[in-house]
């Protein structure tokens, strides 16, 4: 242990959007900092456990036996919330004040895009480390392979896709299902292609001013799918893309081509349940990895994967732009759905 280590007084938050794998990341900061002898205190309800300026919001010094059991739960044991005073000067400085009134030498964040440009307004006006670790199933941070979450979102969205599949089949009928990833097609690209979808639209492969031909294309090779096979058909279609949604582009299909479709919203399903394993270990590893930034005075960075090696990316670089999709990945389901269209399968 070194001096400097045994003075640090940490702080944890997790903040935005939830996902499997957070409790992960939180347990294990807390072990590698019993590791080193350093207190570790847990701010709840993300940002907002900082803004609030007459320090009512509770805080927890958090203990080996707080994180036991916990790396296997979803959701996050410090609850997580937007917070819109961060967009503010006041919100700013009162966060800066109650991490200084704390003794606070650094801070984790847990969470994606909105929060690592917190972190970026909080170095302003407070001097000490500050250390992101990527959660958010949409998988949109620049310079990490994955972040903590998608993998679990990916699954559960392949596992309620493969169920609806079934009763598609039975039923030779055509599935609409949104899924979530805000501006981002990573889970509808993955889980769309995994699931065999005989359609994947994303902010990648579809432009709105596009709709029209876009509909006329679908009716077309819906139609020409079934005169051919008689089996269902599913179009897997990312959140916030079609204007409407899911619900508006299967009542354009009726209304339009008298194509009858049954849209689901998979929403928020898709953040919860128990992380897979790859979750968990990437959680591992990354929180280990912002205890040893910590001590190795970094601030200023995410903590990231790339090519199965964990690195440091300035926070600033990671929420420069969305990651794109894998466009290797894009090409497939183009030319998955060229042999679709010619019944090559
Ligand atoms: O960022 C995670 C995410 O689940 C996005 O995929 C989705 O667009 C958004 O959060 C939903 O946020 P909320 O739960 O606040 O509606």
């Amino acid at each position: 242990m070194t001096s400097r280590a045994k003075h640090k007084r940490i702080a944890i938050l997790t903040s935005g959007g939830d996902a499997p794998g957070m409790n992960a990341a939180i347990r294990s900061i807390v072990l590698a900092a019993h590791h080193y002898h350093i207190d570790v205190i847990g701010f709840y309800h993300g940002f907002n456990g900082l803004v609030c300026a007459d320090n009512t919001q509770p805080t927890i010094k958090l203990t080996l036996d707080d994180v036991s059991n916990i790396i296997h739960r979803g959701g996050t044991i410090l609850k997580s919330a937007r917070c819109q005073q961060m967009y503010s000067e006041q919100g700013i400085k009162q966060a800066a004040k109650t991490l200084t009134a704390h003794n606070i030498d650094a801070l984790v964040v847990i969470g994606g895009d909105g929060s690592f440009n917190g972190m970026l307004s909080l170095a302003q006006h407070w001097q000490g480390q500050l250390i992101g670790i990527p959660g958010t199933i949409d998988n949109d941070l620049d310079g990490t392979d994955f972040t903590i979450g998608f993998a679990t979102a990916v699954n559960t969205g392949i596992e309620a896709i493969d169920k609806i599949r079934d009763t598609a089949d039975a039923f030779e009928r055509v599935f609409i299902v949104e899924l979530m990833g805000r501006h981002s097609g990573h889970i509808t690209f993955n889980v769309g292609i995994a699931c065999g979808a005989e359609q994947v639209l994303s902010f990648e492969n579809f432009s709105v001013d596009d709709k029209q031909a876009k509909l006329q294309q679908l009716a077309d090779e819906i139609k020409c799918a079934q005169e051919n096979r008689h089996s269902s058909y599913i179009i897997v279609i990312a959140e916030n893309l079609w204007p409407g949604g899911a619900m508006e582009l299967a009542k354009e299909l009726k209304q339009q081509a008298a194509i009858e479709c049954t849209a689901c919203v998979l929403g928020h399903i898709q953040r919860g349940g128990s992380p897979v394993p790859k979750d968990r270990l990437l959680a591992t590893k990354m929180g280990v990895a912002a205890m040893q930034a910590i001590i190795d005075g970094e601030t200023g960075i995410m903590i990231a994967e790339q090519h199965s090696a964990i690195c440091h990316i300035a926070l600033a670089q990671a929420v420069k732009h969305h990651k794109m999709v894998n466009k290797q990945l894009v090409d497939a389901q183009e030319n998955i759905l060229a042999l679709t269209a010619q019944n090559q399968y």
